[in-house]
């Protein structure tokens, strides 16, 4: 049922397109009455074409050289973004970030509602080509990524066209939040296990906010990603999706562009990862200082190193379990943490191991996280 009128809807619509593009026009009558209101058939984020939407623009991977939409579907194809499998968090509180249909409720405004056919986060959800006719991003405003550590302000991410990756690469609240001046005396009690800010925390990462900064410790500020030029302007993109140039190994459609993978297998099967380094070496950025695989991987260890070793503490105290989750809720109970501050420690943790760029977002930031949460951690 669902299928053929699908099919009704799409003949119509190339029926309508053609006729656009071949129909000969005469005089135009008199303009029709206003037709009944039509009945909500669910489809909320139906969208419709732009008067001027030329098919052909888009659906000619023959030749198409104006947006390459073949080829980018095939990148994004190879992206997280469609194979991560997490789209199945489909129910009402997960699809807005999770699907493309509950993305695009989320963005209109609407309430967003259980998708029961959900896509994966897809062209139409960061574009919408066929309302507009062109790829603009569909949002590209200022994002409130909200705070979880108490008494801590919302900040305000602004990134050019990294905004769009931060309306879902950001906190979800989190209970209790992290206090943010605790007495010595103070517990914390956490009852469940998902006590952090979810898994997309990179855009607080690049800005140098959403840690929690143990008292007395001198911090040294942000790396110079917060405030680059380039990455002020054009965000996350900058590094994600640069393209990458033919040549042989540097394994084009594998990295950059809408894949937005930097770290990538070069066949199926290959043993270890390489990494997508063009955007580190562009003028403006780090130019001269060349990055090779190896200064690459050596910029890495102190972050993975001493993340590592924060890890073990929090194992040994037993706030986390063997597998790296926080040890509270269902059979484990609540985790009493006194004096309260030093679940900061958990908490950083998991802020930066959630981030993922072992520490390349803003290094400085995260190293000095890490580096008071272990010292919080070894003092008694
Ligand atoms: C500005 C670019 C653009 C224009 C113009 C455009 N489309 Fe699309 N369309 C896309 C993209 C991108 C997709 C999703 C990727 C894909 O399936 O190729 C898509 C998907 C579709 C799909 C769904 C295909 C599927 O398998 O799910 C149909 C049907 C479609 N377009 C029809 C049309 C028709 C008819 C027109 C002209 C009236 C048109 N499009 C104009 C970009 C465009
Ligand atoms: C509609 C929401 C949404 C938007 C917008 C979005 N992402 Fe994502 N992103 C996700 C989700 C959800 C995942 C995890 C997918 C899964 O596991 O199914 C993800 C995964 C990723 C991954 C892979 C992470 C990993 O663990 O391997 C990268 C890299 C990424 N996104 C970068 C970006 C960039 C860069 C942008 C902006 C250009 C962006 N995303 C915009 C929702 C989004
Ligand atoms: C504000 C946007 C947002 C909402 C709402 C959201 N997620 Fe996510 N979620 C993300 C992003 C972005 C990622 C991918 C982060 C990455 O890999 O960097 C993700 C990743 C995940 C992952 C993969 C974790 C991993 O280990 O790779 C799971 C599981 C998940 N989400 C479950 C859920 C569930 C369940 C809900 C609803 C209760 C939900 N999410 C709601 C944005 C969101
Ligand atoms: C997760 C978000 C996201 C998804 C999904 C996504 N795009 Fe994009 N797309 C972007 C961003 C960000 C840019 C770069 C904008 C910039 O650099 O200013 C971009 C740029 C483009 C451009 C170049 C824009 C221009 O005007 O030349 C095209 C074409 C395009 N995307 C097509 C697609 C197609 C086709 C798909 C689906 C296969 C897709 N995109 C999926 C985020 C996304
Ligand atoms: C300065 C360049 C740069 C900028 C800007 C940047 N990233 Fe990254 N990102 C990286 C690097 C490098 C990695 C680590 C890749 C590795 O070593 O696995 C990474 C890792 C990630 C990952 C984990 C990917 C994986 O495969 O595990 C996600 C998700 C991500 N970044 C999202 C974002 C988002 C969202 C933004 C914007 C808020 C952003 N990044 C801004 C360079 C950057």
């Amino acid at each position: 049922m669902r299928k053929s009128l699908t099919m009704i809807a799409m003949a119509v619509v190339l029926f309508t397109a053609a006729f656009m593009l071949f129909g000969c026009e005469g005089p135009q009558g008199p303009g029709g009455k206003d037709g009944k209101d039509g009945t909500n058939t669910g489809l909320l984020a139906l969208e419709g074409f732009a008067p001027n939407a030329r098919c052909g623009d888009c659906h000619t991977p023959g030749q198409d050289s104006l947006y390459f939409v073949a080829g980018r579907k095939y990148q994004w194809a190879q992206s997280r973004h469609a194979l991560g499998g997490n789209s199945e968090r489909n129910g009402a509180s997960c699809a807005g970030c999770h699907t493309t249909e509950g993305f695009i409720q989320r963005m209109n405004g609407q309430t967003v509602t259980n998708q029961y056919q959900p896509s994966p986060p897809g062209c139409f959800a960061c574009h919408s080509p066929h309302a507009r006719a062109e790829f603009s991003l569909r949002k590209a405003t200022a994002v409130t990524i909200g705070s979880n550590i108490a008494g801590v302000a919302d900040a305000l991410f602004d990134y050019g066209a990294g905004n769009v990756c931060v309306q879902c690469h950001q906190t979800r609240t989190m209970s209790p939040k992290m206090p943010g001046a605790p007495g010595p005396t103070d517990t914390v009690t956490i009852t469940n296990e998902r006590w952090y800010s979810h898994y997309g925390v990179q855009g607080q990462v690049l800005m140098g906010e959403g840690g929690f900064k143990f008292p007395g410790y001198t911090y040294r500020g942000n790396s110079n990603h917060s405030v680059n030029a380039a990455i002020k302007t054009k965000g996350c993109p900058t590094c994600h999706m640069v393209e990458q140039a033919y040549s042989p190994n540097l394994g084009t459609g594998k990295a950059g562009g809408h894949t937005m993978n930097i770290r990538y297998y070069t066949e199926e099967g290959a043993l270890d990862t390489v990494y997508h380094l063009v955007s580190c070496n562009a003028t403006g950025c780090h130019g001269a200082n060349f990055f090779n695989e190896t200064s690459y991987r050596n910029a890495i260890r102190p972050i993975e190193d001493s993340l590592h070793v924060l890890e073990t503490l929090l194992t040994a105290k037993n706030w986390l379990t063997s597998s790296g989750t926080v040890r509270a809720g269902g059979t484990y109970g609540p985790l009493k943490i006194t004096p309260a501050v030093k679940a900061g420690a958990l908490y950083n943790f998991l802020l930066i191991e959630h981030d993922l760029s072992k520490g390349i977002h803003n290094t400085k930031y995260a190293q000095d996280l890490i580096n008071s949460s272990i010292q919080a951690l070894r003092t008694p």
